[in-house]
Order: C-alpha cells, then sequence, then structure tokens
C-alpha cells in the first residue's frame, strides 16, 4: 500500500481562496473548480437532478420546467471539440427552457481580426446571461470569473473542460452515476439515497492516461470527501496521475494505491473508471510507443467482475473498452450520458436559484 511521505506542498487556503471567489452564498456561482463542492452540496445536486428527472417524464412537467429560466440565454463558447459535453449542456438548457447561442471555432469570430480572447468574453457577457466554455488553456476559466466578477454585467461561467487540468461538470455527473448505482434507483427513495456515504468500503479504479486526462482530475478531488473510500490509479508509468494528486488524496487521508496490472485488480473493484490515451497532448508522438492494451477492459476480464461493479467512461473510447462488454449490467458509460443531461440541469438551475420552485412542484406533484 502506497502512502505519501511528504505533506502537501500546497496551502489549502490558496483553494480556499479561489473558492471563496467562485461561490456565492456557499453555493457555486461559477462552476470553474471540483474543488468548489463538498457532499452536502453535490448530494442537493444529485437530489435535484433526480427530480429533474422524474418531473420530465411526463408532459405536464416538461411543460412547467421549460417556464423556469425562458426569460434567460445562455453561450456555450465550445473552442475544443465535443460532442457529449456541448449536446447534454445544450439538451440541459432546452430542459429549463433557456435559450442558447454558440462560438465553436474561433476563425468564426473576430478573434481573427485580432480581438483580444478577453474582449470576446467581455462581448458575449453583454448578450448572456451565463456563459458555458471548454478551452484549451488551463485556468482560463477561472480567469474569465474573476474578470466576470469585476465587470459591469457580472455574469456566471461554467467550466466545460479546461486543458489538461479540470472538468468539473463532468466529475458531478460522474459521481452522480457512482451515487445511483452504489445506492439503488427507485425514484420513491429520492430524498434518502443520498444521505449516506455510499464510497465507504468501495475500490474505484481510474485506468488509462491518468497524467492528461482532465476528468479523473476532477474526479478524483470529488471522491477523496468520502471517507473510507479507497482509490487505485492503474496506468502505464509514463502516463501516471500528477503527484500534486497524489498529494491531496493523501492528505485527505484517503487510502490509495499507484500500479501498472489492471488485469489482476479487476476483481477487487466496484467501479472502475476507463480513459482513453490523450494523445492530442503528445509533444512528438512519445506515446505511441506505450502499449496500451495492458490497460483496455476487455471481454475475457468479465468473469472476473463483481456483481454490482460499475464501469463508467467519460467517452469518446477508443479500444480500451471492448464493445462485447455494452450490453452487460455492470456497463454504466451510456447511463453516464444521459445522467449528465439532468445533472447540468440540476447545476443551472441551482445558479439561478429556481431549485427551489423545482423541489416544491416535485413534492406537489411526484413524490409518493
Ligand atoms: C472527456 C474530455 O473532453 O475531457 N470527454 C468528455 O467531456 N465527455 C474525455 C476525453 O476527451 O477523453
Amino acid at each position: 500500500m502506497r502512502t505519501m511521505e511528504s505533506e502537501v506542498s500546497l496551502p489549502s487556503s490558496s483553494t480556499a481562496r479561489r473558492v471563496s471567489t467562485l461561490n456565492r452564498n456557499d453555493k457555486a456561482y461559477h462552476v470553474v473548480l471540483a474543488q468548489q463542492f463538498e457532499p452536502g452540496e453535490i448530494e442537493q445536486l444529485c437530489c435535484l437532478a433526480d427530480m429533474i428527472r422524474a418531473i420530465s417524464s411526463s408532459r405536464q412537467g416538461t411543460q412547467f420546467l421549460v417556464t423556469l429560466l425562458n426569460h434567460r440565454r445562455a453561450m456555450l463558447y465550445f473552442i475544443q471539440p465535443s460532442t457529449r459535453t456541448f449536446l447534454s449542456f445544450s439538451s440541459s438548457c432546452q430542459v429549463l427552457g433557456m435559450r442558447y447561442n454558440s462560438v465553436r471555432d474561433r476563425s468564426t469570430s473576430s478573434e481573427v481580426k485580432g480581438e483580444a480572447e478577453d474582449d470576446t468574453i467581455r462581448v458575449l457577457s453583454q448578450y448572456f446571461d451565463l456563459i458555458i466554455m471548454r478551452h484549451p488553456q488551463e485556468g482560463f476559466a477561472e480567469h474569465v470569473a474573476n474578470m466576470l466578477n469585476q465587470s459591469t454585467r457580472p455574469i456566471p461561467v461554467i467550466n466545460g473542460g479546461s486543458g489538461k487540468d479540470q472538468h468539473p461538470t463532468q466529475a458531478l455527473l460522474d459521481i452522480y452515476t457512482l451515487f445511483r448505482s452504489f445506492s439503488g434507483t427507485q425514484e420513491s427513495l429520492i430524498e434518502r439515497r443520498y444521505l449516506q456515504n455510499p464510497f465507504a468500503g468501495k475500490t474505484v479504479a481510474f485506468v488509462g492516461d491518468l497524467q492528461r486526462g482532465r476528468t479523473v482530475r476532477s474526479l478524483t478531488y470529488l471522491l477523496c470527501k468520502y471517507p473510507g473510500i479507497r482509490l487505485l490509479f492503474v496506468s502505464p508509468p509514463e502516463l501516471q496521475i500528477g503527484d500534486d494528486m497524489l498529494e491531496y488524496v493523501n492528505r485527505n487521508q484517503i487510502e490509495f494505491e499507484v500500479c501498472d496490472d489492471l488485469r489482476s485488480r479487476v476483481g477487487e473493484c466496484d467501479a472502475i473508471y476507463m480513459t482513453r490515451l490523450q494523445d492530442e497532448h503528445d509533444l512528438a508522438g512519445e506515446s505511441k510507443k506505450i502499449d496500451y492494451y495492458k490497460f483496455s477492459l476487455t471481454s475475457d476480464l468479465a468473469s472476473s467482475f463483481k456483481h454490482n461493479l460499475a464501469i463508467l467512461h467519460p467517452l469518446p473510447r477508443r479500444h480500451e473498452l471492448d464493445t462485447k462488454l455494452d450490453t452487460l449490467p455492470q456497463a454504466k458509460y451510456w447511463d453516464q450520458v444521459r445522467n449528465g443531461m439532468w445533472m447540468r440541469a440540476a447545476l443551472i438551475a441551482s445558479i439561478f436559484n429556481v431549485d427551489i420552485a423545482i423541489r416544491d412542484h416535485y413534492h406537489a406533484y411526484y413524490s409518493y
């Protein structure tokens, strides 16, 4: 069992200061860092996502939801490729009646005429009430949040993926999927499901390119809030998760192990979080030398799976997750995609303070 010997170098007060500029009234206003979320808020968001899901199942409920934010407009500023994150954010805006527009290619913006990106953002903030952004540069979403805090028209920003750094809304939908897998899915349990820590005694393995996968970093931040969880980081040695993350895990007194052998560890896992090789970040094709097959979940491993294992993948996948596994009850990655739409709708509802109206509506018509 590996534990870190050194104490963490990053003073937690610096994270606390960053979080305090992003939150309002003790909840996320700008959504930029996974560290903004404590178990209480995570549980409330999961609960709200379940309620939106339940309300959306009827025509009358759908018609109620679209009245909530039909006076608001969102900008989806996605200048890095995206399928799921873009479509689930646009769908979640539609669930709440919010209109949206998008910029997906810098070549169509005045940035090609030399406009500074900060000015582009300032312009967007004059037309829209929310900016949801995916950007190749680490820290840019946080910079935008700070800039908007000083602006004449301050509006919230949501980070839909920032370079190799963070992807907090993916982490929220991942933990929502894990909650649902570990504690049952009956709607009648909505209020009770999230009261306990379902992660105590559970082993969660992260597998693949852990050094450059932003989803792994963000989900690790969240899972470390749950005492009694055990984490396995399974990757090629050259793609191991950063020491900053291992220090964070250690500081939170979470048991963890770093290893490079997936096949012998599958049987002890309650959840396996697969990731693809992030070779778009290669500087000179260095990851071509890596035998990624060793970090693939193949159908011959299924006989070792625990009965209630949850297999997750943020997608897109390549060959590291065998399509033959797709129909197994342990495959949760398609549920994960749909969960993202409900979780992102919950997050937007919470930012705009329409969560109370959703809870009231749920209790009036759907709880039993
Ligand atoms: C991930 C991302 O963009 O970081 N995908 C996603 O948002 N669902 C993972 C990846 O690209 O590998």
